[in-house]
């Protein structure tokens, strides 16, 4: 208990006063704090300081005796396959998030009756650390992902993970994992936010509990080639009154055999459209779409069903400022088959974390194939180059999109 409370005292002082001297013990895992006098010179106030300290949200963090990491070739890293040494987890329990916990990551012992892998009650986040150019980590606009994963949560009568724990947690796993984020310009620290019910027991209804988990897992610059895309006119991603603006698992599962039949079909993706009339354009597998016609941008308008995409908001605003003409819009695939026709529709592109932007070479609907390779992807190309110039620092931050870790302990 006294580590603990030695824990809290600790991270107090790194929120509030960031330059005061903490000794990390990470052998025994035994927090030692030394305090300038100047600052906290009596008793009492140190016990005032425990006594706030309580009332803050800390992780105990146990740090792992072996690391990975040089056993990672960061030159080549088979994308989703290799995870940091931690991860955060934090139980919903007795109505209540408990404290988080940083510790080694390893295989976990869950009921073979968990609600979650019955009844799909599994919510997920993707998003990423870089280096900036003076190599410390930075994150892209992580309070919009913390939002996104309570609104999933909500939609799927899971208990909100508190925006600012997220985004604390966050902070302090990348702080430790911080090695993990590949040197390299394009390469990132992939983050996995998740939550899954918890309750062991079979009946289709809410959980009572719950565990929410934070994995990392460095990647390599995500370069993608333009992409083929058909369009889906049996299978539906999403409806209205859906979940398709929901991050949850069960919307990627139900997307596995339509993308499997298009990949025979020599596409690369499926592009989805809506459930009732099959005409409007939806998303596209993993990314949010936008089409380039008569010079003007377009993309479907987020009404329920599809994805609130944080590379889509950026890209809007970004263009915007760019003096570029947005609309977000129903899209009707029948206009842009039209316009291409008439020669007015000239490129398209996703957009998404993992690879920002990516180059649509061509469209089919209906047997009919739109290629779009002509004009060479000239704004996908700016978007991608803009988004990533801020990401690694080559960009001014007009926005404050950038968020820098913070080092949450000096190591003396
Ligand atoms: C279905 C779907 N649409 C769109 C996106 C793009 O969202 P973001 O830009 O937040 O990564 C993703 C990726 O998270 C996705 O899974």
């Amino acid at each position: 208990m006294a580590q603990y409370y030695y824990r809290c005292l600790a991270d107090l002082a790194l929120w509030k006063f960031g330059n005061l001297k903490v000794l990390q013990n990470y052998d025994n895992a035994i927090f030692k704090i030394r305090f300038i006098p100047k600052i906290v010179s009596s008793f009492a106030e140190v016990i005032i300081l425990l006594l706030v300290s309580k009332l803050l949200i800390v992780n105990k963090f146990t740090p792992t005796s072996e690391s990975k990491l040089s056993s990672v070739d960061f030159n080549n890293i088979p994308f989703g396959q290799v995870f940091s040494d931690h991860f955060f987890i934090c139980d919903f329990k007795d109505g209540e998030w408990q404290t988080g916990e940083i510790k080694k990551l390893e295989p976990m012992s869950i009921h073979p009756g968990n609600l979650a892998w019955h009844y799909g009650q599994a919510i997920f986040e993707g998003m990423k650390a870089f280096k900036d150019q003076d190599n410390n980590p930075v994150l892209f606009r992580p309070e919009l992902h913390a939002q996104r994963f309570n609104a999933s949560a909500r939609r799927l009568c899971m208990p909100e993970f508190p925006e600012q724990r997220f985004l604390e947690s966050l902070q302090q796993l990348v702080d430790i994992e911080r090695e993990w984020i590949p040197p390299s310009k394009g390469s990132a620290l992939y983050l996995r936010p998740l939550m899954i019910a918890m309750d062991e027991a079979i009946g289709v209804r809410p959980s009572a509990n719950y565990r929410m988990m934070i994995l990392c897992l460095p990647v390599g610059p995500y370069y993608t080639k333009p992409v083929k895309l058909i369009t889906e006119q049996e299978f539906i991603r999403a409806a209205h009154g859906g979940v398709g603006e929901a991050k949850a698992a069960g919307n990627y599962a139900g997307s596995l055999q339509p993308a499997q039949l298009a990949k025979a079909n020599g596409f690369d993706q499926v592009m989805w459209l809506d459930a009732k009339e099959f005409k409007y354009v939806q998303e596209v597998g993993t990314m949010n779409i936008f089409f380039v016609v008569d010079g003007k941008i377009i993309t479907p308008i987020t009404n329920g069903t599809i994805l609130k995409g944080i590379t889509r908001m950026s890209a809007i605003e970004y263009l915007k400022s760019a003096g570029y003409e947005v609309e977000e819009k129903l899209v009707d695939i029948n206009d842009l088959v039209q316009a291409y026709k008439e020669g007015k529709f000239t490129e398209a592109f996703g957009t998404g974390t993992a690879a920002v932007s990516t180059k649509i070479a061509a469209i089919q609907h209906d047997g009919f194939l739109m290629n779009l390779t002509e004009k060479g992807h000239p704004v996908a190309t700016e978007v991608k180059d803009t988004l990533d110039g801020i990401r690694y620092g080559d960009v001014e931050d007009k926005w404050g999109w950038i968020v820098p870790v913070k080092s949450s302990l000096e190591m003396s």
